[in-house]
Formats: C-alpha cells, structure tokens, sequence
C-alpha cells in the first residue's frame, strides 16, 4: 500500500516536496564520482527525452538494453526521497559505475560533491512559455502535487516562482552562468526539436542570426534561396542528429551513421509516446493520472501561443526581459 504523500516544502526558498527537505542530509553529502554524467534540467524541459538519447548512445544504439528497466530507474534521481522505499541516493549508491544520474535541483542547491568530483553535466534548457505549460498540465495530472488552480492562477505561480525546483529565470540563468566553468554540455530543447535557424550572414555589416520556425524554413526554403541565394547568405538547419552527435562526442563515444540515424528514430516523440519505458504508463493512477493529461503530451516547440493571453504574453515578455537582463542566453521565444 503505498505511503501517504506529506506534501510541499521548502529549502532555502525553493519549494520541493517534502520528503525530499526531510532526506536532505543524505542529498547534501552525496558522493559523486568523476565518471558520473548528471543531466541536470529544469522540470518539463526535455529531461525523459535526453536521458533516452543518453542510455541509446551509452549502450550503441541497442533498443534491447535500453528496455532493461523504466528510464525513471535507469538513472537514479538524486533529489527523489519517498519512504520507506530507496532514495534516489541510495539507488545511485548501488549502481555500478559509470552512472549516469538525473537532477532537477539548481545550481546553489546540487551536492557540493558533484562540483569537486569533476564530473559532466549535460543540461537541457526549454523555453520558458512552453515549458509553463507543459508543468501546468503536469501538476493537473499529478496527484501529488497542489492543485494548480486555473491557467490563469498557474500563470501567476511560475512566474513568481512558487513551483516546485523554483523559478526558471534563476535555474536556467544560474547553469548557463557556469557553463564554461564546468564540463557541461548545454543544449536547448528547439535545437533537438530541429527548430532551424536560419543564419543570414553580412560580411559588410557583421552578423546576425535570426531564429525562425520549422515550418518558416520549409515554406520559405525556396524562396530563400533564390532571395538570398550569395555566398554571405546560407541555411543552417539544427536537427536531432546534430544535437545527438554533440551528445556522443561529449559521452567520448564514436557511433556510425547508421547507430546515430536509429538513435534519432527510436527517441522521436512518436515512439518515446508509445514506450512502455519512457511514458510513464507504470506510474499509477494515483501519482499520474494520465487521463487528465498524458505524460507525452505533445513534445511541441510553440504549444504557449494555445494558452497564452495577449495580455499574459506581453506580461511575461516584460519579465523575461528583467530576470535574464545581462545574460547572453538566446531563446526562440517567437516561434
Ligand atoms: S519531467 O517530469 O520534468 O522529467 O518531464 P520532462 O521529461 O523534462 O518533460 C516532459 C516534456 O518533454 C516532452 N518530451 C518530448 N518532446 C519531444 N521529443 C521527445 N522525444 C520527447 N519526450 C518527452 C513531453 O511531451 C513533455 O512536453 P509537453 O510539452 O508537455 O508535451
């Protein structure tokens, strides 16, 4: 029978639940070890996704091993405490290494052990409308967590920054400001979701790169080339296979073509839905109800323009512009 749930709490400033701010402790003196990979996310941007893409490359590309065990076990998650059944530290603790491991948690809160060991980290920030929405569905469907209210309430949570692992602003400030100070990898969930960027270069006049949609480049395709079609001018489409790749050469692996072409289908929204591994349809009913909102929901980039106001949009563009002030970090948030 499971144990009851204790709720919400608080580390300094930071809402987690509760039993994870009664293990603390035992968070806070875990041992990393050099030849652990942390992926290290904000919730709901993509975390199931990379970690996929990770045990696929780990294990070359065979889907047989990467369906060994459910990706939440696969990769022990630090902060994750519910009694009496182990903690996320105590199934990192009895993993034989190398271990790759998952954490939502900040940067001023991960165990100091993991800055000391010299570890990697692969990070993968989403941006932060889409992932507002995302997190709104997952807290609908969570049972666990408080009700999120109505979309409107829910607004006015993130961007305060009462959900629980904080705000988005700091988290994804806070790992991008320590990007070149540690071996960490750090990706965006629209390069992966290959959102093309479009890079118009002017040799006369410097260089601007300019982020447009998928769909933009496709329709466009044509016409901009033959509108740009000179040597400063060319598409730059990301895509998957090239964000897998930087993966792999980070992971110090060399997987073929061919490896790397099944790594991009096996890990496409479509099948990761249909996962028995990846989709949560384990979990049960009273942690996740999926009939209110599947885990897989809709693995979009641009889902927000479905929930956003005119109004709540120009709010939040306000604020974004105030809390990632001064920071170098560059979101395709007009797609
Ligand atoms: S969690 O609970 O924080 O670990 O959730 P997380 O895995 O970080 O995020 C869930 C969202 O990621 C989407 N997702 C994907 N998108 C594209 N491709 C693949 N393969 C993929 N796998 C998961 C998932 O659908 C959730 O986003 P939304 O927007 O809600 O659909």
């Amino acid at each position: 029978k499971p144990t009851k749930w204790k709720g919400i709490a608080e580390i300094a400033g930071i809402s987690l639940m509760a039993d994870t701010v009664d293990n603390w402790s035992q968070i806070q003196t875990f041992k990393a070890k050099p030849d652990d990979l942390l992926i290290c996310t904000y919730p709901k941007s993509g975390t199931t996704w990379i970690q996929e893409i990770v045990d696929m490359i780990e294990h070359n590309g065979d889907v047989e091993k990467c369906q060994r065990a459910l990706i939440q076990h696969r990769h022990p998650f630090i902060e994750w405490a519910r009694p009496p059944q182990p903690s996320g530290v105590d199934k990192a603790n009895e993993m034989p290494a190398p271990r790759t491991l998952k954490t939502h948690l900040p940067t001023q809160l991960l165990p100091p052990s993991f800055w000391t060991s010299n570890c990697k980290f692969i990070y993968v920030a989403r941006n932060a409308k889409d992932c507002m929405v995302s997190y709104y569905h997952f807290y609908r469907m969570s049972q666990v967590l408080p009700d999120p209210g109505t979309w409107d309430e829910f607004f006015e949570i993130f961007i305060n920054g009462k959900v629980n692992w904080g705000s988005w602003f700091d988290h994804v400030r806070g790992w991008w400001e320590i990007r070149d100070r540690q071996q960490i990898l750090f990706l965006f969930y629209e390069d992966m979701k290959r959102v093309s960027k479009l890079l118009l270069r002017d040799h006369w006049q410097g260089s601007c790169l300019r982020n447009v949609s998928d769909r933009d480049v496709w329709k466009n395709r044509v016409n901009v080339k033959t509108r740009f079609h000179s040597p400063q001018c060319y598409l730059h489409p990301q895509d998957p296979k090239h964000e897998i790749q930087k993966v792999m050469q980070f992971m110090g692996k060399n997987l073929d073509e061919t490896v790397l072409d099944k790594i991009v289908q096996e890990t496409s929204f479509e099948k990761m839905k249909e996962n028995p591994m990846t989709n949560r349809s384990t979990v049960p009913k009273s942690i996740l109800d999926q009939s209110i909102s599947p885990f897989m929901r809709k693995g979009t980039v641009g889902d927000w323009k479905n929930h956003f106001t005119v109004a709540q949009n120009e709010r939040f563009d306000e604020i974004y512009k105030q809390k990632m002030e001064g920071t170098s970090i560059n979101f395709c948030m007009e797609l």
